[in-house]
């Protein structure tokens, strides 16, 4: 059934390293299993009638981490763009990236390129993967091309609205519908903020290697059942 399905869904992929650490292992093993999950997840919500998955797979703030922690993610990053691709592309998902590109290395700039290079045209689906990002440095970094526009004739300041300001964000998609976010955290950690203005929020106890086409289809079933005014008064 596809009725009522958020057209925009994003995913704050929280609790690796707790389901790793619970098992009694490395932390890194928690995200090789969310890498699986996330593969998952972006090929049922596509089948589901989502028609774009935004995830959050490394934050600005990252780096902070361990060089070993850091150093892992990047090249499950690589391994993961230059394998999948063909999964994607058999699943009509094209797979885009948001975030900024310096400080990540060239060999995972240049995998990106490679996934988002060989999935432009597919059109099922747009998995959007956040990786370097962060919302307010994404708001930041618009508003600088927005001031250079201004100041090349380009933009006339009158044309700016919060519609035409989606242009200049690192991608313009539709805004989100649905945000979910695993593991019992009730934040937004910097994620999106410019497009999550009316998105319906879900949270789960759910550590997100374990967060399932099952579970994902509970937040579905719970998205389906709310309310949305945006702004406006009950219709129902
Ligand atoms: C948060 O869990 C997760 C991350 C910082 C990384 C997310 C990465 C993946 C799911 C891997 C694969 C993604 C792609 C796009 C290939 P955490 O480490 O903060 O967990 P914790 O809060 O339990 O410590």
């Amino acid at each position: 059934m596809k009725e009522n399905i958020p057209n925009h869904v994003a995913i704050i992929m929280d609790g690796n390293g707790r389901w790793a650490t619970k098992r009694g292992k490395k932390r890194t093993a928690g995200h090789l299993e969310g890498s699986k999950t996330m593969e998952k997840l972006a090929i049922h919500a596509i089948k589901r009638g989502v028609k774009v998955l935004s995830v959050y797979a490394f934050s600005t703030d990252n780096f902070k981490r361990s060089e070993e922690e850091v150093n892992y993610l990047m090249n499950l990053f690589i391994k993961m763009f230059k394998s999948k691709m063909k999964i994607f592309d058999k699943e009509g998902i094209r797979v885009i990236f948001s975030g900024r590109k310096h400080p990540l290395r060239d060999d995972v700039i240049d995998a990106m390129e490679y996934i988002s290079s060989n999935t432009k045209n597919n059109k099922n689906g747009i998995l959007n993967i956040c990786l370097n990002y962060g919302g307010q440095e994404e708001i930041v970094d618009a508003s600088k091309r927005i001031i250079n526009d201004v100041s090349n004739g380009i933009l006339s300041i009158d044309d700016l609205n919060k519609d035409s300001f989606y242009k200049y964000l690192y991608q313009d998609l539709d805004p989100i519908d649905l945000l979910i976010r695993t593991s019992g955290e009730y934040r937004v950690s910097n994620f999106m903020l410019y497009q999550m203005s009316y998105a319906e929020f879900y949270f789960t106890d759910t550590l997100f290697p374990d967060f399932l086409e099952s579970e994902f289809d509970k937040a579905i079933d719970s998205f389906q059942k709310r309310n949305r005014k945006f702004g406006n008064v009950i219709t129902k």
